[in-house]
């Protein structure tokens, strides 16, 4: 009789047969900076999570280090948008300007930059917009170009570009390699579904579509081939790192992107799965170990990386020996 229980006996062996764990260089933590001074602003939608305006990101940095979590991933919020999202890739844009400080003050973090243009266009779509409001993918490519470009003559490590652009990965690649970056990676948001978990991000990033919605960019959350053939759309351009977004409502797609291909491989837990966690653990309606049941299911799923919101939270609690 095949007696399970016998490797669950005590806390000893029950760790000896743990067969995922994670570690803190599994984390990436999202950032988001906005223009203006002297502000760190608790995110509404976002417990936890905060604003900070380039002088007082320190603080950011110094949890960071102090956590050990060393990789994050960019967000700006402009004061001015337009509907070529102009600020995306000024010089002196907010993330440019983000970028620069980083690497001045914490050179040891990594730097990885959201690529995107809904949080800097008036009308809130991630590219520009023909005369009947359909965002127009290859006009866009130019402009994601760039802003990748820009991020690069900043000093970033790594972009992520999130439009769901067609082409956008190789067109991206070939403008950073004949301008001599690279060396700066491309992880593509390549399974990237339309998706209602992305709610408190748009509300804390000031992006949400001012008509219609993404699904004429963004993957319909029914498909599964789709996905597949995003993810290899993505390695055929040439990507670093693949990603699979949101996370817990497609640990299947997690799974078999991990099977089928070799790139390493993130996932994004998104703003609405944070938001759900966390106000139920704060209001006593799950337990808080529901977090790491949560993001070890990620890993286990086939997820390499996890960008999370939870990080620092999670980089504490291994600290503690949680898991
Ligand atoms: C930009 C972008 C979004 C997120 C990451 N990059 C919003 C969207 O696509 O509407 C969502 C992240 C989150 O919900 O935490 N396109």
């Amino acid at each position: 009789m095949y007696r399970g229980r016998r490797l669950r006996k005590n806390q000893v062996i029950r760790s000896m047969m743990k067969e995922t764990v994670l570690t803190k260089r599994d984390l990436i933590y999202p950032l988001f900076v906005v223009e203006g001074e002297n502000i760190c602003r608790e995110i509404e939608t976002l417990p936890g999570v905060y604003h900070y305006s380039i002088d007082r990101l320190c603080e950011a940095l110094d949890e960071m280090r102090e956590a050990q979590v060393l990789s994050c991933i960019l967000f700006g919020i402009p004061n001015h948008k337009d509907a070529c999202g102009t600020q995306a890739y000024a010089q002196e844009g907010i993330v440019q300007r983000a970028i620069r400080f980083i690497k001045s003050y914490a050179p040891e973090i990594y730097v990885i930059g959201d690529v995107c243009m809904c949080e800097y266009t008036d009308h809130g779509h991630c590219g520009i917009l023909n005369a009947e409001g359909d965002v127009m993918n290859d006009e866009t490519l130019s402009y994601l170009n760039r802003i990748a470009l820009s991020y690069a003559q900043a000093g970033i490590d790594m972009v992520a570009p999130s439009d769901m652009m067609d082409g956008h990965i190789a067109s991206i690649r070939q403008t950073l390699d004949s301008a001599g970056f690279q060396n700066v990676a491309i992880m593509g948001y390549s399974a990237k579904y339309a998706s209602s978990f992305y709610g408190p991000f748009r509300a804390a990033a000031n992006s949400a579509p001012s008509f219609g919605d993404r699904k004429g960019y963004q993957m319909d959350y029914a498909n599964r081939e789709e996905a597949l053939r995003e993810l290899q759309a993505d390695v055929d351009e040439g990507a670093d790192v693949l990603m699979v977004k949101p996370a817990l409502a497609y640990l299947d797609i997690v799974r078999e992107a991990k099977e089928q291909f070799s790139l390493p491989l993130a996932v994004y837990n998104v703003s609405g799965e944070y938001a759900m966690l966390k106000m139920a653990v704060d209001q006593g309606l799950v337990r808080e170990e529901a977090i790491f049941e949560s993001i070890l299911a990620m890993k286990r799923a086939g997820a390499d990386l996890i960008i999370t919101y939870f990080a620092l939270y999670l980089a504490r609690k291994i600290d503690e020996g949680v898991q």
